[in-house]
């Protein structure tokens, strides 16, 4: 059985106060979720604070980006072992802010989940399409080329510990969630790549879902087969909210 993973992705925002402040609020209210991995993915600045704020609970630590090297002259950038150092349990690559505004390519991508990958940091990787590409029926092809580029250096032995999230770029921050149909599409695409790539453990791989998850959106989506957790934009910034997230078993009964 897969372990639900519903994660927070704070993106730029939050002082190292508020963050703070959020950690304190939110991990009570989830210290009875036991069947669900509970992440959050604080800006990086935030991320000692918060990691120590989170001591003790069993809500785990992710950063937003990494980059593949292990020191040298980067400037502005952070590597695995300072990841390791802050006790992230997981980071997000490949994003799509990542990969369209700041031009990130998949070959990029896939350097730095494997590097992730080599210091025991388990890699969460975003991949989606635009509504362009949508349109021009291209959502599988798109799919295909991101998962065979960002996944080109894990080796089968190392893919459960890769997380994938399905984020469709039109979907994030619009208030415009795909529908369960639509979403579970693509999750069973994406499954079905990984399965032929990885085999057995293609299965055990979690495929998270991201793009305007809220609290009264996020059981129907978790209800699909191939939807495996949730990756959290702006309904992961307050934490009553997230927590209704990771409270999506409730929802449903
Ligand atoms: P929203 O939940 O704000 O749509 O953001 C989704 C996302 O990009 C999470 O990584």
């Amino acid at each position: 059985m897969r372990k639900p993973i519903l994660a927070a992705n704070w993106k730029m925002h939050k002082t190292i106060g508020e963050a703070v402040a959020f950690a304190k609020a939110f991990a009570p209210l989830v210290a009875d979720v036991t069947g669900a991995e509970i992440v959050i993915a604080p800006p990086f600045p935030a991320l000692a604070a918060v990691g120590a704020a989170l001591r003790g609970t069993h809500v785990l630590l992710a950063a937003q980006n990494v980059h593949p090297e292990k020191q040298g002259a980067f400037t502005g950038e952070v590597s695995p072992p300072m990841l390791v150092d802050l006790g992230c349990a997981y980071a997000i690559v490949g994003h799509s802010e990542r990969r369209h505004i700041f031009g990130e390519a998949s070959a990029f991508v896939a350097r730095k989940a494997a590097a992730l990958l080599a210091h025991g940091v388990r890699p969460i990787v975003c991949v989606g399409e635009t509504l362009e590409e949508r349109e021009a029926k291209r959502t599988f092809a798109v799919l295909e080329e991101q998962l065979r580029g960002s996944l080109a250096e894990v080796a089968i032995e190392q893919a459960a510990d890769v997380v994938i999230a399905y984020e469709p770029v039109w979907a994030i921050g619009t208030g415009r969630t795909a529908t369960p149909a639509i979403a579970q599409e693509a999750h069973a695409m994406i499954r079905s790549w990984l399965q032929t790539s990885f085999g057995a453990a293609g299965d055990a791989m979690r495929i998270q879902y991201g793009g305007s998850v809220k609290p009264d959106n996020v059981s129907v989506l978790m209800a699909e087969p191939d939807i495996d957790g949730a990756l959290v934009g702006g309904a992961s910034l307050d934490a009553a909210s997230f927590a209704g997230i990771v409270r999506y078993q409730e929802k449903s009964k």
